[in-house]
């Protein structure tokens, strides 16, 4: 298998047939990962910088256990751009890392592009981890393959997402994945919250949680990203309060009833709870598999480095 570029910048361009088998080998490292084996021997002698502008949890931590179980070298770099110019600061490390004998280069930064920047200057595969609010293509797969162990396919399945698409790169992504993989995609939010013309990439629109969750078989909740809003306050100046969006937009298990019984509740962290979601609903494990997402992440990161290394410069 092999992806269409040496990167792996978003899942824009992604053929269905490419996504599926990076599926398939997620599901056999996830199968890997839980009866505690590893298989150090397929990144051994190869060297993952982890470079983070933006502050992560898990992203940062599973593409380090990922390496790690492949038998990478993995080094993290946070990096603080306050001070900085990021024309600067990007060109400078690119030349760095190239120094260095990076073979993979796993990106975030709070601008988009930042990631397909970096690939042209770097001789290692770039991953892009988040790219302010432009993609975040191994959270979209992580996703995919969560539903599809539950659902044993994606095709025909409606998916609800709910709350900020505007300023989230999670739902860019999966909006683009999920509907190349035939899934029916609803966005769920305040007009304020869905960008103007997102329409044109097969969704549909809702502005209420009753006709947005209306026999969905998976509902996911969003965190407002208030970093990326303008305003001041807890909606970043957008909504009127955190109180208010719970009201409307918050998924609880009331809202949750309008879906299908078995509809599966997803969130791809951090949660801000009582705002996006229901703490009582998050923790539930017969239909929130919020964790399983985050089990799910490290398998798909490993496929992901794995199917890059491959075509790693290094390795022509
Ligand atoms: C997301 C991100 O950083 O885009 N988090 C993640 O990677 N799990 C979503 C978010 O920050 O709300």
């Amino acid at each position: 298998m092999q992806l269409p570029g040496r990167h792996l910048l978003g899942i824009e361009g992604l053929h269905p047939a490419i996504i599926s088998n990076l599926l398939d080998l997620a599901e056999s490292y996830a199968l890997l990962n839980r009866s505690g084996k590893t298989r150090r021997d397929v990144l051994r002698g190869r060297t993952l910088i982890n470079l983070f502008f933006e502050d992560s949890t898990r992203t940062r931590t599973s593409f380090e256990l990922a390496g790690k179980r492949l038998g990478a070298d993995v080094i993290n770099m946070s990096v603080s751009t306050s001070s900085v110019s990021k024309g600067e600061t990007l060109l400078d490390t690119a030349a760095t890392l190239n120094a260095m004998n990076c073979d993979l280069l796993v990106v975030r930064h709070k601008s988009s592009g930042a990631p397909a920047l970096l690939a042209q200057k770097v001789d290692a595969a770039v991953i892009n981890a988040g790219d302010g609010m432009h993609e975040h293509p191994t959270q979209a797969l992580l996703d995919a393959l969560t539903i599809r162990r539950h659902k044993g396919r994606l095709e025909g399945l409606t998916i609800a997402i709910c709350g900020d698409i505007a300023h989230s790169r999670v739902a860019r992504s999966n909006i683009l994945l999920l509907t190349t993989m035939g899934c029916i995609v609803r966005l769920v939010g305040p007009p304020v919250l869905i960008p103007t013309g997102i329409e044109q990439f097969g969704v549909t629109i809702h502005h209420t949680m009753e006709t947005g969750l209306r026999g969905a078989d998976i509902v996911m909740a969003l965190r407002l990203q208030t970093e990326r809003m303008n305003g001041t306050g807890p909606g970043g100046g957008l909504i009127p309060s955190a109180r208010e969006f719970f009201t409307f937009y918050g998924l609880d298990s009331d809202k949750l009833a309008l879906a299908k019984p078995d509809a599966l509740v997803m969130h791809p962290g951090p949660m801000n709870r009582g705002v996006e979601i229901a703490s009582q609903l998050a923790d539930d494990p017969t239909r929130s598999v919020i964790r399983e997402q985050v089990e799910m992440g490290v398998a798909v990161r490993m496929a992901v480095l794995d199917v890059l290394s491959r075509t790693a410069n290094r390795n022509v």
